[in-house]
């Protein structure tokens, strides 16, 4: 279908005017007996402090009527600073945990924003949803694909509102981009290339075990992961290098750009196969187990979706470090954060294929929006933008791009019995062992 440019923005913006009639169409997610009214407070607590867990609540308690009860961290400096922190903007003095099985039952707590490290998303997520509080956890959902099915049976035994922070499934130019592509202006999309170079994909310097530092419980940051020495470059940030609590490049920004491709195409199968390649080419001597190189090829029947990182550096095509090329027969559609723009076929006598789109430039407003819009659907009971099967759909194509690169074999997932179906040695990767006395929930 061919829709000349103001006719693509007309239709975005009767779309957009769309989304917000959405909002008297009847409840998806049966919620509390009594769910809050649209003017009542939402009390929020939060585990995991120190970064992303910290964004996230400023931008709740920029939001009108949300309060701040609880935070919950394993480390004292963390925890006493945002209790100071939130204190100082709100007036109001949260209670502080250190296990974070000791806030989900506070009764006073509506919501829980879970901003710890990915191999400890799945236990507070389901005893949460259990508790019958509503979750925004973070991106990825969980650090394997098995936890990933056992939160989302969670999310929905328990009817929970659940938003994971894949914020661009609340951006508004990546909702335009996403309408262009869907309204068929680049012809038949034939490849997405997908890519992100970023320095801390490479990690740093190695340097030795200590001792675990006063005022940190490691054994309860370790949780359900395998014991190991204290090593800062295994801890607070740098942990996403390391297997047993994420999965470098691939799911850390895989989740965020796999699922423009994924809604591009609206795709809601897995592939048909994946493969990948690569290895840590250019970070000898530091601190990381997961790939500063990788490619992965994931096969569909008549179009191909190509990843490909580089930690330790920050170019990238297109001038850009990271984004997607959505590479279709009329055109190209190069998008990241900051824009998207198409690069138009020649069609010969000097015309092109489609119409050449100068950058089309983003509010920055993808986070707040994804916050507004998770506490619009605990109220409303709506599913949310990146509800949990889009984030359990992004994460299972960024673990399965990780597992065909840690096994070195071609595979093959499915999605009717859960399991990869021609590779033992693969499938042992799809749900963790969890360390006792820790135990993967049973749903
Ligand atoms: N949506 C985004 O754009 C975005 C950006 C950055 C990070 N993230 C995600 O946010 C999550 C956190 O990443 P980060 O960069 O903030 O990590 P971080 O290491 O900086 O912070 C994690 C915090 O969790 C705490 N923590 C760890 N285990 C805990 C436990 N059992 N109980 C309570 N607190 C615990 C740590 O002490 C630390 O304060 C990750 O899943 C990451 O992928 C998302």
């Amino acid at each position: 279908m061919k829709t000349s440019r103001r006719k693509f923005l007309k239709n975005t913006v009767t779309t957009m005017a769309g989304i917000g009639l959405a909002s008297a169409l009847p409840n998806v997610v049966s919620g509390k007996a009594h769910p809050l009214s649209p003017n009542d407070k939402l009390v929020v607590g939060l585990i995991g402090c120190k970064n992303m867990g910290n964004a996230n609540l400023k931008d709740f308690l920029k939001q009108p009527n949300v309060e701040c009860a609880a935070l919950c961290d394993i480390d004292d400096e963390w925890l006493n600073l945002r209790a100071k922190e939130v204190a100082d903007a709100t007036g109001v003095k949260p209670k502080l945990y250190k296990d974070f099985r000791n806030l989900i039952e506070n009764k006073d707590l509506d919501a829980i924003i879970v901003g710890t490290p990915d191999h400890w998303h799945c236990l507070p997520l389901v005893y949460a949803c259990e508790a019958g509080k509503d979750v925004y956890v973070e991106k990825p959902l969980a650090n394997t694909i098995g936890e990933c099915n056992i939160m989302l049976k969670a999310a929905r035994k328990y009817n929970r509102v659940v938003q994971v922070g894949q914020q661009q499934r609340s951006g508004k130019h990546w909702k335009t981009a996403m309408d262009y592509i869907q309204f068929g202006n680049l012809g038949k999309i034939r490849r997405i290339k997908i890519w992100c170079n970023f320095n801390y994909g490479g990690g740093q310097l190695a340097i030795p075990d200590e001792p675990v530092p006063e005022g940190i419980d490691y054994e309860m940051w370790l949780g359900p992961a395998p014991k190991r020495p204290f090593n800062r470059h295994r801890f607070h940030g740098t942990w996403r290098l390391f297997w047993d609590y994420g999965g470098g490049l691939m799911t850390d920004w895989g989740v965020h750009l796999l699922d423009m491709g994924i809604w591009a195409m609206n795709l809601t199968n897995s592939p048909k196969s994946v493969m990948s390649i690569g290895g840590i080419f250019g970070s000898a001597g530091h601190s990381l187990e997961t790939p500063d190189t990788q490619t992965v090829l994931y096969e569909f029947d008549n179009f191909s979706i190509v990843w490909e990182h580089n930690g330790g550096i920050q170019t990238g095509p297109y001038g850009r470090n990271y984004g997607l090329a959505f590479i279709g027969t009329n055109g190209t559609l190069i998008a990241d954060r900051n824009n998207w723009e198409v690069l138009a076929e020649d069609a010969g006598e000097g015309k092109k294929r489609t119409a050449i789109v100068p950058p089309q430039v983003s509010d920055n407003l993808d986070h707040i929006n994804h916050v507004a819009n998770f506490i619009e659907c605990v109220k409303t009971r709506q599913k949310p933008a990146a509800d949990i099967e889009i984030g359990r759909q992004a994460a299972l194509y960024a673990h399965l791009g990780n597992i065909a690169f840690r096994t070195g074999h071609k595979i093959i997932w499915s999605e009717e019995k859960s399991k990869i179906i021609n590779d033992n040695q693969a499938n042992k990767l799809v749900t963790p062992a969890y360390r006792k006395p820790w135990q993967l929930p049973k749903i």
